[in-house]
């Protein structure tokens, strides 16, 4: 197979033909999106949080059938007991690449996976952050804008990716609102050398998300999501149903305990209050504005290669 169009020092990094991740996604990173993933080319990545230790084992091995080509685990580190088990089945079950999210999982974790021969990369909300890991010994950082699905912190993609790119000595990978050939275009521009994503990858064909959550997703504009603390206690930026909007506006408000413990579980049922329907809410990004349609995760990175390549030689033939 002849190299990517888009080949980068990510690629050989990773073992993968196109420098595109899918970021882990709790609640629609299921398996059958992982290995479509690994499988057109890119990266797959399964969660770890939210699940048990047998349904990690259980994971892994199936992706390990479905594809041979490399994946990866991610680990948010949720307390190093957490940290360290999930590190752990990793290392026992050979997986070759390990992303960390939200926090720090600190210089032991990440010792002890690099010392297995794992590569580690590190997703990031700040410059300071991304100094940090480097510090501790990962191989990349990928640097996420608050536009993203999922955990977030404040700074956006846009002035994110090149103040990380400048600070470490590192591959940089961007992720957080990039939802076609245009953003990932942008991204290399910003200094990345790959990306990272969620959303679009929420609207395919391989995800696990409830037939509620993609219906929202191709429906929904780019001011339809609210970073809200419902879900983990931190921001996670998801979709804005009048459930969440009602806890957050309360939470702002200075609403008692348990005047918001009520919202918030009424935010966080997973039923529709009538119908006999899954709606249980998930996170979502920004660019779920650009999404109007479910295509096959095959579909999706050779469409963002193919025009992300045409779209490179216009700016060369512009640039004279
Ligand atoms: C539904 C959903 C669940 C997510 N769960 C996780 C997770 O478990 N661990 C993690 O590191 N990131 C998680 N993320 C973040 C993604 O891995 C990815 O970095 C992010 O979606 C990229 O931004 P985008 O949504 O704008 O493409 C999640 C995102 C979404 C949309």
């Amino acid at each position: 197979m002849p190299p990517s169009a888009m080949h980068t020092v990510v690629c050989d990094m990773l073992g993968i033909r196109h420098p595109i991740l899918q970021g882990a996604m709790q609640g629609g990173g299921s398996v059958d999106l992982v290995s479509a993933v690994s499988n057109a080319g890119g990266l797959g990545i399964l969660p770890t949080f939210g699940g048990t230790e047998e349904k990690l084992r259980a994971d892994i091995a199936e992706v390990g059938q479905r594809t041979d080509k490399p994946f990866a685990v991610n680990i948010l580190p949720m307390g190093r007991g957490f940290t360290e088990t999930r590190a752990r089945i990793c290392i026992e079950l050979d997986v070759p690449i390990v992303t960390t999210g939200r926090a720090d999982p600190g210089e032991d974790a990440v010792h002890m996976l690099k010392d297995a021969g794992i590569t580690v990369l590190s997703v990031v909300p700040t410059v300071g952050h991304a100094v940090r890991m480097v510090e501790e010994g990962v191989d990349a950082i990928i640097a996420s804008g608050c536009e993203a699905g999922g955990h977030v912190g404040t700074v956006s993609t846009l002035p994110l990716v090149p103040q990380v790119a400048d600070a470490v000595d590192v591959p940089v990978l961007a992720a957080g609102g990039i939802g076609d050939a245009r953003g990932v275009l942008a991204a290399f521009a910003l200094g990345a050398v790959g990306v990272q994503i969620g959303t679009l990858f929420m609207a395919s064909s391989e995800s696990g998300l409830n037939a509620w959550g993609v219906e929202q997703l191709v429906h929904m504009s780019e001011i339809d999501t609210v970073v809200t603390k419902a879900m983990t206690g931190a921001p996670v930026r998801c979709i804005a149903t009048p459930e969440l909007v009602a806890y957050e506006a309360a939470r702002r408000d200075g609403a008692d305990k348990t005047v918001l413990s009520d919202l918030r579980k009424k935010a966080r049922a997973g039923r529709h209050p009538e119908r006999d329907e899954d709606r249980r809410q998930t996170a979502a990004g920004q660019v779920a504005g650009l999404i109007h349609e479910v295509r096959p995760v095959a579909d999706i990175i050779e469409a963002l290669v193919a025009e992300s390549a045409a779209m490179a030689v216009t700016f060369r033939k512009q640039a004279g």
